[in-house]
């Protein structure tokens, strides 16, 4: 009895332990999103101010991968974007990254909100454990210049000159754009 009892408190304390870990990785994964999106919006505005949309790609195109480096060293996690329609063809989702899109089209079509919406797991692959979190990137106004369906022929044209595959256009403000995403190995 007594060793019962030992067995379910120590499974109960383990549990706890985890639960109290994730929630950490969480909070991690949060605060990297709101570096990597900050700076990402601050560099972006002040590129679109000093130069317009044309000149601004190439902050989306360099500070962009730029800024998801420094926030992964600093965190100790890789961070990145990604999408269903992507632009860059390198920021493709891999099998978990497209799942977790898809569910978030749903949860958007049943009336959530994309500006909060999150998920997170813990997923085994190759022996390997890995905590994996995704926010998913609601499109703005701002977006519409490069991501929108009335793109100015001169941001078109450079568009289609560095991205001859690009997807990422056609998008209305409120659509989902993409998502930021996170896998920190465990
Ligand atoms: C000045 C043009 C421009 C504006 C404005 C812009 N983007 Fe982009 N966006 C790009 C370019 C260029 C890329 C490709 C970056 C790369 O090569 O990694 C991109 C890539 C992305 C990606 C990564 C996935 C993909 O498609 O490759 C997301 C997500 C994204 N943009 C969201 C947004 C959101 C949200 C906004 C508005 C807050 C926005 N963008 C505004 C040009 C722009």
């Amino acid at each position: 009895m007594k060793q019962i009892v030992s067995t379910t408190l120590l499974a109960l304390l383990a549990s706890t332990v985890m639960a109290g870990q994730k929630t950490e990785h969480v909070e991690q994964s949060r605060e990297a999103v709101q570096q990597f999106f900050g700076q990402l919006k601050g560099e972006l505005q002040a590129g679109m101010k000093a130069g317009g949309p044309v000149n601004a790609i190439e902050v989306c195109s360099e500070k962009a991968p730029a800024i998801a480096r420094d926030v992964s060293k600093k965190q100790g996690l890789q961070i990145g974007r990604t999408s269903l329609k992507p632009r860059n063809a390198g920021n493709a989702p891999d099998q978990w990254e497209e799942a977790v899109l898809r569910e978030f089209e749903q949860r958007k079509a049943q009336g959530e909100h994309p500006k909060q919406m999150e998920k997170h797991e813990i997923v085994e692959t190759d022996g390997q454990q890995r905590f994996r979190y995704m926010k998913a990137i609601p499109t703005g106004k701002l977006c519409l210049k490069c991501h929108g369906t009335d793109i100015d022929p001169a941001v078109s044209a450079k568009l289609e000159k560095l991205y001859p595959e690009d997807k990422a256009t056609g998008f209305k403000q409120g659509d989902i754009r993409g998502a930021f995403t996170i896998i920190k190995d465990l």
